[in-house]
């Protein structure tokens, strides 16, 4: 009996503990959704309770502490998408992915998750509650309704790095002269013209943002949560002091990546947590096709975005003509079939990616530069050759490069020759591969691992009531405070006064002196 109440007693103070955690990934893409499901493994590792809203509901659910709502009806936002494949980017050579394009998606998205029956259930449900909300961050800050509706901790989860446009919701946005924006191509350090550039996108950015589409993202928010946080006897707060009050931000990068731009104290890197560790064995076939291959292997992937098969018809012939000549296996992740597959070359139409490329065998990862995959070629020290098609995946590319770890191939025609040449450069040439170790070596070097951080953070923010301690003093201030707009105002005006008053004092001296000519003139 006393054991009993023992273990009851023990199994309270345990689950006073565990949070309710409600955590949102309202974006149609995968690659995103791999973030969330890392997420949601780490806070239930951790002994949480998770609600997870996503796009991608997970086929085998944790029966335990896990609910999950789907959301996959957000797909429709990008199901006709054409001009999202690489064979529209090949043909179109679109330069850069338009900024304004990236905030109507994620505005559209939230309106959709909102408008969502089964979101809805969840959110007017006046019995529910969460101690802190964790939500995918990209253009739209709108979900941060979501905070204010269950009057707990925000907590952003950004798939990138630190970034200006993240970082002016919890400190100052950073200079563009060495902060470039992630759809640029631009590197630090940046020459005349790209600094003007990276001022003008900005601009551009802000003023749609403050023009366009944030006051619709104001209507969503008060549409959505006006009655109900008012049904919990609550007043809706205004938007803008919503968006600002974020507790904490998960940037999904680390330590080995150069050029970051300093960030506040609730601005926390915890990339590398979607990676299971340890990693996942593979799959028999995968296992002896690797093993056995004696020159080593390719692998080849463009994602789980970009679908390879929108490529032309005779590009894939000769791409697959050019791996055939190859001395080495190449695995290439490609969704559907192909005729004429040469002998060394393995379709498939999934790969285990981590426990890929984590097998000494493998040589060099072809990949489209995405953030996940690039930051899992760090994890593994594995050296790459980019063929970035849009989004971030040119400036991750470009650091790859300047960090001598990579090589890249631009997304053309020419495709399969510009890569025949980057393979036998990488294969031949081993610092590549040393150099792609030595940043593996310093990612790897940290205290605890990014799932440990992520957890810990997210509990800290909840027990100490939103961690306003860790809030920068930046973001109260006004820009014309940052400016010393005032100051310059201040010494404008005095030199304005005594210039005035200096002039007026001369100009009455001299008026006296014609006078008196005058007079004497008349006289
Ligand atoms: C999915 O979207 C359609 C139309 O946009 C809507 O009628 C339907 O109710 C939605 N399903 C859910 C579960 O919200
Ligand atoms: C801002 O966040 C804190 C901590 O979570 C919370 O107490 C406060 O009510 C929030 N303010 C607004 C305007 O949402």
């Amino acid at each position: 009996m006393k054991l009993l109440v023992l273990i009851s007693l023990v199994y309270l103070l345990g689950s006073t503990e565990a949070l309710k955690v409600l955590v949102l990934y309202p974006y149609a893409v995968k690659s995103l959704s791999i973030l969330g499901t890392g997420t949601v493994r780490h806070l239930l590792n951790a002994g949480h309770e998770v609600t997870y809203i996503t796009v991608y509901p997970l086929k085998d659910p944790p029966t335990k502490n896990f609910r999950q709502i789907d959301i996959s009806n957000n797909t429709q936002l990008l199901e006709n998408e054409e001009s999202l494949t690489i064979g529209y980017v090949l043909e179109h050579k679109v330069p850069r992915t338009d900024a304004l394009q990236m905030q109507i998606f994620t505005m559209e998205s939230a309106r959709l998750t909102f408008q969502n029956e089964n979101v809805k259930k969840l959110i007017q449900d006046p019995n529910e509650h969460f101690d802190a909300v964790v939500v995918d961050l990209v253009e739209s800050e709108v979900f941060a309704g979501l905070a204010v509706l269950y009057d707990c901790p925000m907590i952003w989860l950004y798939s990138m790095g630190a970034h200006w446009q993240v970082l002016r919701l919890i400190d100052r946005a950073t200079n563009p002269a060495y902060d470039p924006d992630y759809l640029s191509p631009a590197n630090t350090p940046l020459s005349f013209l790209e600094r003007v550039d990276e001022l003008w996108s900005r601009v551009k950015w802000q003023y749609r943002k403050t023009f366009i589409i944030q006051p619709e993202e104001r209507k969503i928010y008060e549409d959505t949560f006006g009655l109900l946080v008012a049904k919990r006897g609550r007043t809706l707060p205004d938007y803008e002091d919503v968006i600002f009050n974020a507790s904490l931000i998960f940037g999904n990068e680390h330590n080995a990546v150069r050029d970051r731009p300093s960030t506040p104290q609730n601005f926390k890197y915890i990339g590398g947590l979607h990676i299971e560790e340890p990693v996942k064995p593979l799959p028999k076939e995968f296992q002896d096709l690797i093993d056995n291959s004696k020159h080593g292997v390719i692998y080849f992937s463009m994602g789980s975005f970009l679908k390879s098969n929108s490529l032309p018809k005779p590009l894939i012939a000769e791409l697959l003509r050019m791996f055939g000549e190859l001395k080495q296996t190449v695995i290439w992740k490609f969704e559907s079939d192909l005729p004429d597959v040469p002998k060394n070359v393995h379709i498939v139409h999934w790969a285990p990616q981590p426990s890929i490329l984590a097998h000494p065998n493998v040589r060099t990862f072809i990949t489209h530069g995405g953030q996940l995959s690039s930051i899992e070629a760090i994890h593994f020290g594995m050296p790459i050759i980019g063929v970035p098609v849009f989004f971030d995946q040119f400036t991750n590319i470009k650091k790859a490069v300047e960090n001598g770890y990579a090589l890249t191939v631009p997304l053309s025609h020419d495709l399969p020759k510009d890569l025949k040449v980057a393979i036998d450069v990488m294969l031949k040439d081993d610092t590549f591969r040393k150099k792609a170790k030595e940043l593996s070596s310093i990612y790897h070097d940290r205290l605890s691992k990014p799932g440990a951080e992520l957890a810990h953070w997210v509990e800290h923010v909840v027990r100490t009531g939103g961690a306003r301690h860790l809030r920068s003093p930046a973001w109260r201030v006004p820009l014309y405070q940052r400016l010393y707009l005032d100051l310059i105002a201040l010494i404008l005006a005095s030199v304005l006064i005594l210039a005035t008053l200096f002039f007026y004092i001369v100009s009455s001296l001299f008026k006296k002196t014609p006078k008196k000519n005058n007079q004497k003139k008349r006289n």
